[in-house]
């Protein structure tokens, strides 16, 4: 298997080679059934160790939305990583590994009742908000709390924008301050998403540039913070180069000595970069069909059981066997296993011609995939496999 898998020129810039022939040994000597999804531990602690290295006091907090998989949590657990969540699911599979709480908070400005209950039950004290509804919810269900206010900022140059569902503006977010104030909980930051798979450096300038004059006004209100939670959005390499973790820290630390006072907190939620380079997915061709001037090729995973993200503008990267050379290179329209047309991943994807039965392996498909994944058409969602 790993002779019929070649790091050719349109992969060599952007695959972690370790990962990829850790894949390879591990396909080769499991006896694995595709769909799966094969995760290189290593890099994730790599990753761990990385991220937050390059801004002064900070924490990181993983966003358990990425993947969830216990033995990653269980990992980052292990390496003192914090958690974001968002959800009863989420807090469960921590709470089943007995993760401290003083290492979770909850960074979704919407969150359910129950939730909110296990969690502050649980001992989560650190929660997003940006509504009054929210700020009555919080007051009642998770009184006294350390609460931070999501801020609206462009998300121009994300692939996967996350700007218009929550966050507001300066004027709101004050009136927000203090509305929290009176009802017993303790402002303490602000929080903001640049929009997830971020290559746009200029984002975070603009979205430190809003929470500064946020933390001024709060300032003048009475209000003095200490938190900046920069939330997510750190890219991952799917078919090219991006901004390294180093480049984008380097950035935000410098913004944030020349803008705050000393000793202000950052809160850092990576998701996408933390697992995202480290899966693979190995899949197998269930079939070919030439359709007017088009070639289709389809695939053991899909749209509805991994590759959500694909009809959202994720483009990922597919690597076929190569057989002695045979196959000529073809643009390929490639479909998952559902009944469903909506099941198609992509379209003008050049690939060496498989044959049925072929694997094809997808790059950097650690992030937002199996967590996403539902069974529809009874289509296996892919197992884990943690190496
Ligand atoms: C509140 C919050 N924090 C962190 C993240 C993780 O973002 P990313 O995967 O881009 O790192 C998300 C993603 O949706 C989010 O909503």
């Amino acid at each position: 298997m790993i002779k019929r898998f070649k790091i050719d020129h349109k992969i060599a810039g952007i695959v972690n080679k370790s990962t990829f022939f850790k894949t390879l040994n591990f396909i080769d000597k499991g006896d694995i059934q595709t769909p799966c999804l094969i995760i290189d531990s290593e890099l994730i602690k790599k990753n761990a160790l990385t991220i937050g290295k390059d801004i002064q006091d900070s924490s990181v907090f993983y966003a358990v939305k990425a993947n969830p998989a216990k033995d990653i949590l269980h990992l980052l657990d292990t390496l003192s990583v914090g958690f974001e969540i968002s959800s009863e699911g989420e807090l469960r599979v921590l709470r089943e590994l007995n993760v401290n709480p003083d290492k979770i908070i909850s960074s979704n400005p919407v969150k359910t009742i129950t939730f909110l209950k296990s969690a502050y039950e649980y001992g989560l004290r650190y929660y997003a908000f940006d509504s009054i509804a929210e700020i009555d919810k919080l007051a009642r269900y998770a009184p006294g709390s350390f609460v931070y206010l999501r801020l609206s900022v462009p998300n121009e140059g994300s692939e996967w924008p996350l700007s218009k569902k929550f966050g507001v503006e300066i004027e709101d977010a004050i009136i927000l301050m203090q509305a929290a104030l009176s009802k017993g909980l303790v402002p303490v930051g602000i929080t903001f998403h640049v929009g997830s798979q971020c290559n746009n450096l200029y984002n975070w300038n603009i979205a430190l540039d809003k929470t500064k004059i946020l933390w001024e006004a709060a300032k003048m209100a009475g209000i003095n913070l200490k938190i900046i939670n920069i939330g997510g959005g750190y890219p991952v390499r799917y078919t090219r180069d991006v901004l390294t973790i180093q480049k984008i820290e380097t950035n935000i630390n410098t913004l944030i000595k020349e803008r705050f006072p000393q000793g202000t907190i950052v809160h850092i939620e990576p998701g996408r970069v933390m697992v995202g380079e480290a899966g693979i997915f190995a899949t197998s061709v269930t079939g070919k069909a030439r359709r007017g001037y088009e070639d289709w090729l389809y695939i053991d995973v899909g749209v509805f059981n991994g590759l959500m993200e694909s009809v959202g503008g994720i483009k990922y990267c597919f690597v076929s066997e190569t057989h002695d050379g045979i196959g000529e290179e073809k643009s390929w329209v490639i479909a998952g296993p559902s009944c469903d047309s909506f099941d198609v991943i992509d379209k003008n994807i050049l690939l060496r011609e498989p044959q049925i039965g072929d694997m094809v392996l997808i790059l950097s498909s650690g992030a937002y995939t199996v967590s996403y994944a539902s069974e529809f058409n009874g289509c296996m969602i892919p197992n884990i496999y943690i190496i």
